[in-house]
């Protein structure tokens, strides 16, 4: 599942990599058709969108990418709340439909609220680690955070 996926860079690049992927992309913005990819226009804030999603693969999936960043107000506060609340719908997203072995990789932005987003993300997977690609600007806020395997609480036996 691709989140905030347009204008279809990341999606191209996924496609090419792999011709077997079964791939959903979500964004607010229009894209243009990539073959084979399910494209869904709307909000990942949206639980709708996500359940087509979905329908449309069907869960478990094995990989969550997300590069979503909000339209910027100038507000450099309003943005960053804005970029986490997007990057927490991610995980909150990832949590729900990975399997156990599953990935998700996402873009963030070391700004307030990010220390105890990454304690709770920890929390949740069962793997947490930080990667500042070397094209990323070494004075830029903007850092990857990949995710693996979502700790699941065990289903309550029926008696
Ligand atoms: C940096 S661009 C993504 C570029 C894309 N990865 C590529 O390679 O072409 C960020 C995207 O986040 C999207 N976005 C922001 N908020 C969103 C939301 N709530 N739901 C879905 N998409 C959102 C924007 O519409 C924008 O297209």
């Amino acid at each position: 599942m691709e989140l905030c996926s347009a204008p279809g860079g990341w999606t191209q690049v996924l496609r090419e990599l792999d011709g077997s992927l079964q791939i959903v992309a979500i964004d607010l913005e229009p894209m243009p058709p990539v073959q084979g990819v399910h494209f869904i226009q709307g909000s990942i804030l949206d639980d709708e969108i996500i359940a087509k999603a979905e329908e449309l693969i069907g869960n478990p999936f094995d990989l969550v990418l997300s590069d979503c960043s909000p339209k910027v107000s100038g507000l450099w506060d309003l943005d960053v709340v804005r970029q986490l609340e997007l990057a927490e719908r991610t995980f909150d997203i990832a949590h729900k439909v990975l399997g156990p072995k599953g990935k998700a990789l996402a873009k963030i932005f070391q700004g307030q609220g990010f220390h105890e987003f990454l304690q709770e993300t920890r929390k949740r997977f069962n793997s947490v680690k930080l990667i500042k690609p070397a094209a990323s600007r070494k004075t830029s806020a903007e850092i990857y955070l990949l995710a693996i395997g979502p700790r699941k609480k065990a289903q309550s036996k029926k008696k």
